[in-house]
């Protein structure tokens, strides 16, 4: 005799249709925003070998890949230059011919308004000591000193038309100066995603080899320790309060429990970043052939969009995007 069984669960498990018409959540090319490195001095992209499928590009190549960005229906892009000298202030952050500059003015020549072009606002990629921002006489960052260089910066990539800019330098008050300057200038409409929750992390491995950091050390005095959670939540109130237009928490999936935090108590969207050695740690494991990374990075995703992220940046955004 079979069991009487009214709940079945399995019932609405039964085919792939069924599970489609089900599902609680879907992902979106347009959710989807690709990170890229372009390298000022170079003729061909430069292969990333902590990161593979993922290159420094030229100027030239990153407008090619921008306009794959667009034809792919992503939400948009995020630029990280990566310049030929560095020094202690990181004067090519905000230089007018600065790499990232020159580089999100081609991209917007090309793209227009069809993705939204995005800058990472942050010196390490410009400093030769590495850090986030600029050192005091005894070698500390110095906050309140920096935040006048991320306004600078942020004014050189307004004015070569980035539509948002990544503040990911972790300073106290970041993102109220850069709002306050932008203002000021008249860049009203320039739009402020706030790395909000962003942790310190061995997982930012690949991304030093990518924008080739000379940081020795890390950055455990202005990035988040992964032992808190509530102080996600300060973080967060702080960005908004200083007109944060999008909050997002950083790495992605291991503080999941952050993204839901923060998804629950947001007004305004939240992202997330799904990290370089998120990224390499997928690809790593699929090469060796003990896992199949196409599926692994779906299941990523979807981690992070359950958890409550709306809007995720992953270096797989245009792999997956046919996929969606
Ligand atoms: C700071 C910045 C970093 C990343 C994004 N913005 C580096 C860091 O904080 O050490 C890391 C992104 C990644 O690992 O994919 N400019």
């Amino acid at each position: 005799m079979s069991p009487v069984l009214p709940q079945r669960p399995r019932r609405l498990r039964q085919s792939p249709a069924v599970r489609r018409l089900v599902a609680e959540h879907r992902l979106h090319p347009a959710d989807l925003v690709l990170p890229v490195f372009v390298r000022e001095g170079i003729d061909e992209p430069q292969p990333i070998e902590a990161m593979p499928g993922v290159v420094q590009h030229t100027v030239e190549s990153l407008v090619a890949e921008a306009r794959r960005c667009v034809d792919a229906g992503l939400g948009g892009i995020m630029l990280f230059g990566v310049p030929l000298e560095k020094d202690a202030t990181g004067s090519g952050a905000d230089a007018e011919d600065g790499i990232l500059n020159v580089a999100l003015r081609a991209v917007r020549d090309a793209v227009g308004e069809d993705l939204v072009v995005m800058a990472d606002l942050c010196l390490d990629e410009f400093t030769d000591h590495g850090h986030c921002g600029v050192l005091d006489d005894e070698g500390r960052v110095d906050n309140d000193a920096t935040l006048e260089r991320y306004a600078a910066m942020g004014l050189a990539q307004a004015r070569a038309g980035a539509h948002v800019l990544g503040l990911s330098g972790m300073m106290d008050g970041q993102v109220g100066f850069v709002r306050e300057a932008l203002d000021e200038a008249g860049f009203t409409d320039t739009i402020l995603l706030a790395y909000a929750a962003k942790y310190t992390s061995a997982l930012y491995g690949p991304f030093r080899e990518a924008v080739q950091s000379s940081l020795v050390g890390d950055r455990a005095t202005y990035q988040q320790d992964p032992a808190n959670a509530r102080e996600s939540l300060r973080e967060l109130e702080l960005d908004l309060a200083e007109g944060a237009d999008i909050v997002m928490v950083k790495p992605a999936q291991p503080h999941l429990d952050v993204i839901a935090m923060a998804a629950e108590v947001s007004p305004v969207p939240v992202a997330a970043y799904q990290i370089s050695g998120e990224y390499a740690q997928i690809k790593a494991a699929a090469e060796r052939g003990w896992i199949d990374g196409d599926r692994a990075v779906m299941e990523s995703l979807m981690h992070i969009r359950r958890a409550g992220a709306q809007m995720i940046l992953t270096y797989s955004a245009l792999d997956v995007a046919p996929h969606l």
